[in-house]
């Protein structure tokens, strides 16, 4: 089976990556998906972005990283998958993403949602909580992987 984990990434977490590992288990493929105009304002721009998951998905064989644009269900199609990867952390998290699978399914009734629960190490996190504490002077080791810590880093020292 081939999957989608679409998401905006910015920037790309352990957690995401907790979820891309554990769902490559039991796929054939997983095609990490990069949105190139998500509905939120980014920390980091699109090429930064697909960079960064490409570097930090680089030694997991099985993963491709791709950028896309418009319905998540297109372009699933457009890759002959018919399932769609995520990760689900709170009940919060929940309800956004019930009516993001409904919506889906509406849309596209042959392809699948398939929700992984979040790891409780990263059950709390956010790319949100990461920039907050990056631009605080936290430490966040814990909670991205080397190249990703390095690129906030810099970003917070420019800003
Ligand atoms: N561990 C820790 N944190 C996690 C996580 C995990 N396993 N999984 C997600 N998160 C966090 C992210 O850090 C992010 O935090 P933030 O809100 O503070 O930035 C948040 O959860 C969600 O981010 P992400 O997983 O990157 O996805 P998204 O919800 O931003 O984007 C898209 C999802 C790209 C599919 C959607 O927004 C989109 O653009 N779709 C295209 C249009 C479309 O098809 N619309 C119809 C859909 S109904």
């Amino acid at each position: 089976m081939k999957a989608i984990y679409p998401g905006t990434f910015d920037p790309i977490t352990n957690g995401h990556i907790d979820i891309a590992e554990r769902a490559v288990s039991f796929l054939d493929e997983l095609i990490v998906a990069v949105a190139k105009k998500p509905s939120k304002n980014c920390f980091f721009s699109y090429p930064e972005r697909l960079g960064l998951v490409q570097e930090a998905l680089s030694s997991i064989s099985k993963i491709k990283v791709l950028g896309f644009e418009g319905l998540v269900v297109d372009f699933a199609r457009i890759q002959k998958s018919n399932a769609i990867i995520r990760g689900l952390r709170t009940m919060s998290d929940f309800e956004y993403e019930f009516k993001m699978a409904l919506t889906n399914k509406n849309l596209s009734p042959e392809i699948e949602t398939l929700f992984l629960m979040t790891h409780p190490q990263y059950s709390f996190m956010s790319s949100q909580l990461i920039k907050e504490i990056a631009f605080l002077g936290g430490d966040l080791a814990n909670f991205l992987p080397p190249e990703v810590l390095k690129a906030v880093n810099q970003k917070r020292n420019e800003g």
